[in-house]
């Protein structure tokens, strides 16, 4: 398709996570550093910490370094590269360290291309050793490095770029968004993308792509929307889109209307609530980590007894984490506050395993525990963010991919959180059978979704009460614990979350009409407990918001509202699925109460006082 600006139409599509940011530009007159710069200085509100740019001009010129955007650029002068064309990276580390070797871009053997990649390549282990068998000579640490290096090969047969890069992404597994610039076509890139966000811009006369809108939002609001597998050559005089079978395609010129404050966040009114619809992307993108985590699991010595040391929703997770380990890996587990474990340190054994949950792998009470652990135990960081202080201080660690989390409360990381825990469970276990319902969560957790328009209605009428309860037993406990957190962070709203078989020994003196109720009851060993507790707390007037399955008449006929899920989520998955509605609901709240659920007072995304 040559595109001269036919079809315009408003669009709100919007993508998932992304960690890396990609940029790239063919323009008419200016020169191409200094505005692909400025691209991804649009980006870097996420906190990445590797930047690069190749430009196309009397063959193929590199600046790249880690550190922040402005440091690199004081640095190397990023912008003082020559050309029309060009593409850049911002990094945002999860394969290999914050380097200047694994910054972005890659080059081929003879620094013929320059390629910029954001994804996973799964299977890039094994096609980077049959290269560097072929004589292939790497200079990084990352997956993306293997992608120059293929098309390096297939062209040295004597194909053609296009081809080249076509017959390329069939031999790679994995997501991708990629553009590649080639010495010897000194007017084209050339790019592709499959599960990894990734649009094209169109200028007067100038053309764009990018990661997310808001990279080239003020260059130009006519954007061009790629669908999966679709791969697209750029010239100076147009863009030219191709399906994976190699069959031009017509997509078409949307015109956003967004701000670019609004785009920053997807055209949400809040980071919250895009990174709560991102969550099905974060776990497809956690799920990838499922090598890493058998490697990590092979190198742990003999250990009887695993004990999880966390903060907040941190520690929610790692209450599930013990549910799991007790009733899949058969083994005794503790849990700590990490603000209490130095009152219990000293009964740790060197026969522990101590998993330490940490988003941001930098809070306080969590790094004093640690150091306190590894004195005596084998210590295991399960952390987000690459390079933090939990990742150099642990024996171990597995990242959680959820990219960066800008609103304060915890919900991406929490189901990446949840994730990792499910998968390291089923590695130590080999349980293929939980490795194939985890698959399923993305599907289950889109479904969960739908339930927004319902939350969105029913949450006015929540607005004024001064109390909320939150009640689930076993797995689902601490999804009531996370629902009533989450409330309490960024409503103001006291909220509380019980077992709900501790109800009748003190909390249910609290229970009156205008003091609504939380049930989260799925499926399975616990529902009828459960249910004889909603029954309890409806007879002493409580208005019961059920969270069950959409086969569960009974918990339908106690609801004043049901929110319901597919009935093939199992109990022991619930905690991935259910606390969805359950971050909507506080969501929505919040905003009723005209609070900025992004920034809720006296928290800080990062707690680094104990
Ligand atoms: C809640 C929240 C906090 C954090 C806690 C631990 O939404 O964000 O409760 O979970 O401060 O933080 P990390 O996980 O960074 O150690």
């Amino acid at each position: 398709m040559i595109i001269n600006g036919i079809l315009l139409k408003a669009s709100l599509e919007l993508f998932g996570e992304i960690m890396c940011g990609i940029v790239g530009c063919i323009l008419k007159e200016k020169k191409a550093a200094p505005v692909l710069l400025e691209c991804v200085r649009r980006l870097e509100y996420r906190g990445y910490d590797s930047v690069g740019i190749a430009t196309s001009s009397s063959g193929i010129n590199i600046k790249k370094d880690s550190g922040k955007i402005d440091e690199v650029q004081e640095r190397l002068q990023l912008d003082d590269l020559p050309g029309k064309m060009g593409i850049a990276h911002v990094r945002w580390a999860t394969h290999g360290l914050p380097t200047r070797e694994n910054s972005h871009p890659h080059t081929d053997c003879y620094n013929k291309l320059a390629l910029v990649h954001n994804g996973i390549i799964e299977n890039y282990q094994e096609l980077k050793d049959q290269l560097q068998e072929e004589g292939h000579h790497f200079s990084s640490d990352t997956d993306t490095e293997v992608i120059a290096h293929l098309v390096e090969k297939q062209m040295s047969k004597g194909m053609d770029l296009e081809d080249a890069l076509r017959l390329v992404i069939h031999q790679i597994k994995g997501s991708y968004a990629l553009a590649v610039i080639h010495v010897d076509y000194p007017n084209i890139i050339i790019g592709a993308r499959k599960e990894s966000p990734l649009i094209l811009g169109v200028g007067d006369g100038d053309y764009f792509l990018a990661s997310d809108v808001p990279a080239i939002l003020e260059e130009t609001n006519r954007i061009i929307y790629l669908d999966d597998e679709d791969l697209f050559v750029m010239k100076n005089d147009g863009i030219i889109v191709k399906d994976s079978q190699g069959r031009v395609k017509e997509n078409e010129i949307d015109v956003i209307s967004w701000s670019p404050e609004m785009a920053q966040k997807g055209g949400y009114d809040h980071f919250m609530i895009k990174e709560i619809h991102e969550q099905p992307e974060v776990v497809r993108n956690t799920l990838s980590e499922l090598h890493e985590i058998k490697k990590t699991v092979e190198n742990f010595s003999d250990f009887k007894r695993v004990c999880f040391v966390a903060c907040g929703t941190s520690f929610h997770a790692s209450m599930v984490g013990k549910y799991l380990f007790e009733e899949l890996v058969g083994i005794p587990v503790d849990l700590a506050l990490a603000s209490e474990f130095e009152f219990s340190a000293g009964a740790l054994t060197d026969d522990t395993l101590v998993i330490f949950i940490t988003q941001s792998g930098e809070t306080a009470d969590t790094m004093k525990a640690l150091e306190m652990a590894k004195e005596k135990a084998e210590t295991l960081a399960i952390v987000n963010v690459m390079g933090s202080r939990a990742t150099r201080e642990a024996d171990y660690v597995i990242y959680t991919r959820a990219g960066p989390e800008i609103g304060v409360a915890a919900t991406k990381t929490y189901v990446s959180q949840l994730t990792c825990i499910y998968l390291l469970a089923a590695c130590m276990v080999g349980d293929e059978k939980l490795l194939d319902e985890l698959k399923k969560v993305p599907d289950y957790m889109k479904t969960a979704l739908e339930k927004e328009e319902l939350i969105k209605e029913i949450s006015p009428h929540y607005k004024d009460v001064t109390d909320f309860f939150f009640i689930g037993r076993g797995f689902s406990y601490p999804t009531a614990m996370e629902g009533a957190l989450k409330l309490k962070e960024i409503t103001y709203i006291h909220g509380e979350g019980f077992a709900a078989g501790e109800l009748k020994h003190g909390p249910l003196a609290l229970i009156s009409d205008d003091v609504p109720v939380v049930a989260v009851v799925p499926p399975g060993k616990s529902h009828d407990r459960t249910m004889g507790n909603v029954k309890e707390v409806k007879a002493r007037g409580a208005r019961v918001i059920c969270l069950g399955s959409q086969n569960d008449v009974n918990l339908r006929s106690e609801a004043h509202y049901m929110i319901e899920f597919e009935d093939q989520i199992s109990e022991v998955l619930s905690p991935l699925i259910y606390v969805v509605p359950l971050q909507l609901l506080a969501y929505y709240i919040s905003v009723e109460r005209d609070i900025n659920p992004d920034q809720p007072k006296n928290l800080a995304k990062c707690v680094t006082v104990v």
